[in-house]
């Protein structure tokens, strides 16, 4: 029957911010302080799930009349960022740190790690690929480093979501560049 066949939806990267990946229990070998100043460089770094948190919520609310479609899914995927920030806090503690707002060196976070570019949606979605391209390489740099098989899948389920978010964001640009100049 033609109405079992359901219209595609048509923003297809929409639907993509939705598949939530799967988090295993949140939990460590044993407390390892070394290891949880090693994650706070992702927690709260210059590459860092705070940092994206605060870049992709501005983005969000300064494309909402340049480009909807890209706003939209920054505030999805800046929640994800949120549950991974989270994560994050849980297994630092978990490990023996304090989740403050610093990096692995002690540096505090600060503002400056925000990509505004302000107006320039164009440029927004070059600097979040290029974000997330970073994350993951940092992320996998990490799990190289922290011999826990706990923390390991946890950091390799965030990986997946940033995979993901690296997708949204080229399919994303496609359709932009794809776009007829006005
Ligand atoms: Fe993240
Ligand atoms: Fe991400």
């Amino acid at each position: 029957m033609d109405n079992e066949k359901k219209d595609l939806p048509n923003k297809p990267q929409e639907k993509m911010a939705l598949l939530k990946t799967k988090f295993p229990p949140i939990k460590v070998l044993e407390c390892n302080p070394r290891y949880a100043r090693i994650l706070s460089e992702s927690y709260a770094g210059t590459t860092s799930e705070l940092s994206a948190i605060t870049t992709y919520l501005y983005q969000h609310h300064d494309s909402v009349d340049l480009m909807p479609e890209f706003s939209s899914l920054l505030k999805e995927i800046a929640i994800e960022e949120m549950q991974h920030f989270d994560i994050l806090a849980e297994l630092i503690k978990l490990l023996g740190g304090d989740p403050r707002y610093h990096n692995s060196r002690g540096n505090h976070w600060t503002p400056r790690n925000i990509r505004y570019l302000t107006g320039n949606p164009y440029s927004q979605l070059l600097a979040d690929i290029q974000a997330e391209r970073s994350a993951i390489t940092q992320y996998r740099q990490q799990i190289s480093h922290i011999c826990d098989p706990y923390v390991q899948r946890i950091l390799e389920c965030i990986i997946q979501d940033e995979e993901r978010h690296m997708e949204i964001f080229e399919k994303l640009l496609d359709k932009f560049c794809q776009c007829p100049k006005p």
